[in-house]
């Protein structure tokens, strides 16, 4: 065995959204993990654990699988946080003039790399992303995350209406490019190739159906888009599709809904969308910090999930306002209180991990502690400031004492990173002593 990580380690047995939270969450209070080649080749109490050649103790901090975005636009990175608009102007305004510069190769490379070494700091192991129209941005988010030995899903977002002329491309080159890059990716390492048509209102019926074409083409593959975020969109699109029943329609009708489909924000369902989705089998992702930042509507999480929905939980960076999965479960806390139901600690954690995975139909590769299971793993320190220690030492059981990382923590709680089984190297992080 290579390595053993010694901390409070945190296993879910099952969905904590279908009992008692707690009961399908253990934590192991002096817990280890250990690591052989790659994956988690034991997990259980450290008095019990099997020699290894080097030994990390975390002492009180939380050893958890990587957290895993399940949307993201790295494209976005440097546009974060942009003032003042809602979506339609805010992709008009500050996302589809960015996204143009990444017809250079060099600048996706840069910013490829910025994000993925932004993602890790941050504690996200595995994310799904939409690049943007240019093959090159494809090219390059593969290359930075297979460097970094990354399992991460990404696709080129396709759009043949309503976007600039330099953000456009057609029914065919969507389908030829999207094959190429996906015979080029999908599978290779840890990679896997996403079809991306961006919205209904940014494809013709045509495109729509071309990519509807490729994934009956390539079924094993995930299709990922956006569906009702909000209100005005969903206005355009009955406006751009009158024959269409809802917004989900717009997609069925072209091939656009199975069960390897990944729809995010999802906030202003009708009856008919929730019942076929489930139906299906498909994914709803909740981006509860963009959806609170674009000014979207507040995500039925406790409805869906009581529903019998596949939910998976993403920051939306830079629609959302942070890289932080961290400030992403505090959010879905939030905007649960203000819909009625508040999220337990344990439904948290597991949204952003083994939720998420499920949710892109990895949760038997990433997403837990388990034997077997990648080694993709995040310490989490749960007293990284003041405020927060301050509050997490009165904590009279683990969730009490995790809450408020939740709640205040950021990439300062991030003790440390492993993936696929070596420690990630961070310029500015404390060494970690090992022995
Ligand atoms: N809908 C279509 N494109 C986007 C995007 O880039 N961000 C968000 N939040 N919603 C979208
Ligand atoms: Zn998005």
């Amino acid at each position: 065995m290579d390595t053993l990580l010694k901390g409070q380690v945190l296993q879910f047995s099952g969905d904590p959204f279908a009992g008692d939270p707690t009961q399908a969450a253990q934590v192991e209070r002096k817990g280890a993990v250990a690591l052989t080649d790659g994956r988690i080749s034991w997990v259980g109490p450290a008095d019990q654990a099997p020699n290894a050649a080097t030994t990390v103790d975390y002492g009180e901090a939380l050893i958890s699988a990587g957290f895993i975005d399940a949307h993201v636009h790295y494209p976005q990175t440097a546009m974060i946080a942009s003032w003042g608009k809602r979506l339609i102007d805010w992709l008009n305004t500050y996302t589809f003039p960015e996204e143009a510069r990444f017809s250079d190769p060099n600048y996706a490379a840069d910013i490829s790399g910025r994000y993925l070494d932004l993602a890790l700091s941050h504690g996200t192991t595995t994310m799904c992303s939409y690049c943007t129209i240019h093959p090159e941005s494809v090219d390059a988010f593969f290359d930075a995350a297979q460097t970094r030995k990354m399992r991460v899903l990404a696709g080129k977002t396709c759009m043949d209406r309503n976007a600039p002329d330099t953000l456009r491309d057609t029914a065919k080159s969507a389908y030829d490019d999207s094959k190429a890059l996906l015979e080029r990716w999908h599978g290779k390492d840890r990679l896997s190739y996403v079809i991306t048509p961006r919205f209904s209102p940014t494809s013709t019926p045509e495109q729509l159906s071309a990519l509807g074409a490729l994934w009956s083409e390539h079924s094993d593959c995930l299709m990922q888009t956006h569906l009702s975020e909000q209100t005005e969109e969903i206005a355009w699109v009955k406006s751009l599709f009158p024959q269409a029943r809802d917004y989900l329609d717009t997609y069925e009708a072209f091939g656009l809904l199975g069960a390897n489909g990944v729809y995010g924000h999802a906030i202003h369902l009708e009856p008919r969308e929730i019942d076929r989705i489930r139906d299906i089998g498909a994914s709803l992702i909740h981006c509860p910090t963009s959806n609170a930042f674009i000014g979207s509507g507040l995500f039925q999480m406790a409805t869906l999930k009581a529903k019998g929905l596949t939910v998976g939980l993403a920051t939306d960076t830079g629609g959302g306002s942070s890289f932080s999965m961290l400030r992403t479960m505090a959010c879905a806390y939030e905007i649960g209180q203000l819909a009625g139901t508040a999220l337990h600690p344990a439904q948290l954690l597991w949204l952003a991990t083994q939720g998420s995975a499920d949710a892109l139909h990895l949760g038997d590769k990433i997403g837990g502690l388990a034997q077997g299971r990648e080694a993709d793993i995040v310490v989490v320190d749960l007293a990284s400031t003041p405020a927060i220690a301050q509050r997490s030492t009165r904590a009279e059981d683990v969730w009490e004492q995790v809450f408020p990382t939740i709640m205040m923590g950021d990439d300062r709680a991030i003790r440390d990173v492993w993936v696929a089984g070596q420690q990630v190297q961070q310029p500015d992080r404390p060494s970690t002593k090992t022995q």
